[in-house]
């Protein structure tokens, strides 16, 4: 596929950061339309990359091949059937990041055989830190597949799913997983706290320990119980801490969290499908 023509629908905070992440990486911004109701979000998003604009949805994606839904899930049904005969005249190939939406359903409101991928995004795409994983249908041919990564890649890492289904466990992990991560780290600050450390002193070195454990995880690629072990001496303080953390089950805890979070994704994607 030469440079592809992507429009966004729904410029808020994942579509702009997506435009951004476009731009930043070197898509032609001439390349790139969005589409919203606010001209305030547009005319910020035109001055600041230079892409194209509208409030029309069907104007957006009248040359484009690559159509990001980006909308809330709630008014992706409404949308969608607007976009059906544009869709079928132009047959491109459908993004949609909206949660709990499935790929059937947007078939179906789009009239059906539809390139479509899915993909589960998470909050830090924000700051270009996200972590996504894509379904594509049986429609998406290979340079479209390596086009919707293209996209998402330009915000954070990417991973592709071999069954739909997973989406929900993804849900259950990286979607609502930064969430886990602020509460642990709440509830390391105030330990630390609780234990004499100033307010800000606790803040800081939670937060840079996190980063810094993500980091060294990432960069080595070892594997996590080995840099576990790493740092855990026999006899020593991390023993003892990891130690009461194994007693009060934290693994069946995390276990049940994940379990109750893909049921509760399951049960609004099925939500969703009869709307
Ligand atoms: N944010 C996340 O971390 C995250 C993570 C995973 C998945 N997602 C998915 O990403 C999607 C977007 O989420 P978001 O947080 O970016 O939402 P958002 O900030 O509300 O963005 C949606 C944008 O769509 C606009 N819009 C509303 N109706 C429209 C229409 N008919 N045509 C075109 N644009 C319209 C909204 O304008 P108004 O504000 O004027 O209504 C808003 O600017 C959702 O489906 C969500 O499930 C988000």
């Amino acid at each position: 596929m030469t440079t592809p023509s992507i429009a966004v629908i729904g410029a808020g905070n994942m579509g702009s950061s997506l435009i951004g992440g476009l731009v930043n990486n070197g898509h032609p911004s001439s390349k790139i339309w969005a589409s919203d109701t606010s001209t305030e979000k547009l005319s910020q998003l035109q001055q600041r990359f230079q892409i194209q604009t509208t409030t029309d949805n069907i104007q957006a994606i009248q040359n484009t091949n690559i159509v990001v839904f980006a909308i809330k899930p709630q008014l992706f049904a409404n949308v969608a059937i607007e976009l059906k005969n544009i869709v079928q005249s132009r047959k491109p190939l459908v993004l949609s990041i909206a949660a709990g939406i499935r790929e059937s359903s947007i078939q179906q409101w789009l009239g059906g055989h539809i390139a479509i991928v899915r993909a589960m995004p998470n909050t830090p795409a924000l700051i270009n830190c996200g972590a996504a994983a894509l379904f594509a249908n049986t429609y998406v041919n290979d340079d479209q597949r390596s086009a919707a990564e293209s996209i998402l890649r330009t915000v954070g890492v990417v991973v592709w799913l071999p069954d739909e289904r997973l989406i929900d466990t993804v849900t259950a992990l990286s979607g609502s997983g930064p969430a886990y991560f602020f509460l642990m780290m709440e509830a390391l600050q105030q330990a630390a706290e609780h234990l004499g450390l100033p307010h800000e002193t606790a803040r800081l070195l939670t937060l840079q320990t996190a980063l810094g454990a993500a980091r060294m995880a990432i960069e080595s690629g070892k594997p996590l119980d080995e840099l576990r072990h790493h740092v855990t001496s026999p006899g020593g303080t991390t023993e003892k801490a990891l130690s009461v953390l194994e007693e009060n089950n934290i693994r069946l805890i995390f276990q049940h969290a994940l379990q109750a979070a893909k049921h509760r994704s399951e049960e609004l994607a099925e939500l969703m499908d009869k709307k």
